[in-house]
């Protein structure tokens, strides 16, 4: 039985002091609800995290690294610089990656190999535009980014890879992908997972679902049968509310 696992995405929130009084609070209200957790935050944030979260099951995630170790690449963070200071996880091709800062299948495929090769483990994000759903080739366009991330990798690392869906459609726009639209890429992504590398290893890999995620309709998500857990943005920015979704068998 694979745990389930729901991720924060702080994205560009919070500064120093708000992220602070966050981990605090989020400490003092945490317990283990058979759901696995972590935050994924802003670079500058994530020693006081892993300082603060010390000691609890909370895990801590960077949003995103560099493919290569070191080198000339002004404004970007090496995996070892994460690695260093402990970082759990590591979010790899957010939708926002691809769409402002140019991050393309190739780049999150290096990337993917990459966190693999450190003591952090990845979460891929992957999920169609509008106009790719609208023209029905949503299911055309997902099974091609996940297929392109996983170029070259081994299955003893898949089995250890977290895959959220986020539809582009449903992040911040209003719109919501109902639980049955979720499933159904979830489901979709597990079997993609058993093409490339055998049902083994296709049934170990941790499916979330993304995209306006709250409090509310949790449940309803992560009652879904091929739906492992959430990456949730903008409710994960207060503890009170991040809490009530990691509770969400006792919330329902
Ligand atoms: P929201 O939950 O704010 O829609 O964000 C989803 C997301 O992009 C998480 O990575």
């Amino acid at each position: 039985m694979r745990e389930k696992f729901i991720a924060g995405n702080w994205k560009m929130y919070k500064n120093r002091t708000e992220a602070v009084a966050f981990a605090r609070e989020f400490r003092k209200l945490y317990e283990y609800s058979g759901v696995r957790a972590a935050i994924c935050a802003p670079y500058l944030h994530l020693e006081s995290l892993k300082g603060i979260f010390d000691g609890t099951e909370i895990k801590v995630g960077a949003q995103n690294m560099h493919f290569e170790d070191e080198g000339a690449y002004t404004g970007e963070i090496a995996p070892g610089m994460l690695e260093e200071l402990g970082i759990d996880y590591c979010i790899i091709g957010h939708s926002e990656r691809r769409q402002y800062f140019g991050e393309t299948d190739e780049t999150v495929n290096r990337k993917l190999a990459k966190c693999f090769s450190t003591s952090m483990l990845p979460i891929l994000c992957v999920g169609e535009a509008l106009e790719e759903r609208d023209a029905g080739k949503a299911f055309q366009v997902v099974e091609r980014q996940v297929t392109a991330a996983l170029e070259g990798i081994s299955a003893e690392k898949a089995g250890m890879l977290t895959i959220a869906y986020e539809p582009v459609w449903a992040i911040g726009t209003g719109r919501t992908a109902t639980p049955e639209q979720a499933d159904e890429m979830c489901g979709f992504i597990r079997k993609i997972s058993e093409k490339l590398y055998g049902e083994q290893t296709g049934e170990k890999i941790v499916i979330q679902y993304g995209g306006r995620v709250k409090p509310g309709h949790a449940a309803d998500i992560m009652n879904m049968p091929q739906i492992d857990g959430a990456l949730v943005g903008g409710a994960s920015l207060k503890p009170a509310d991040f809490m009530k979704i990691l509770r969400y068998v006792q919330e329902r």
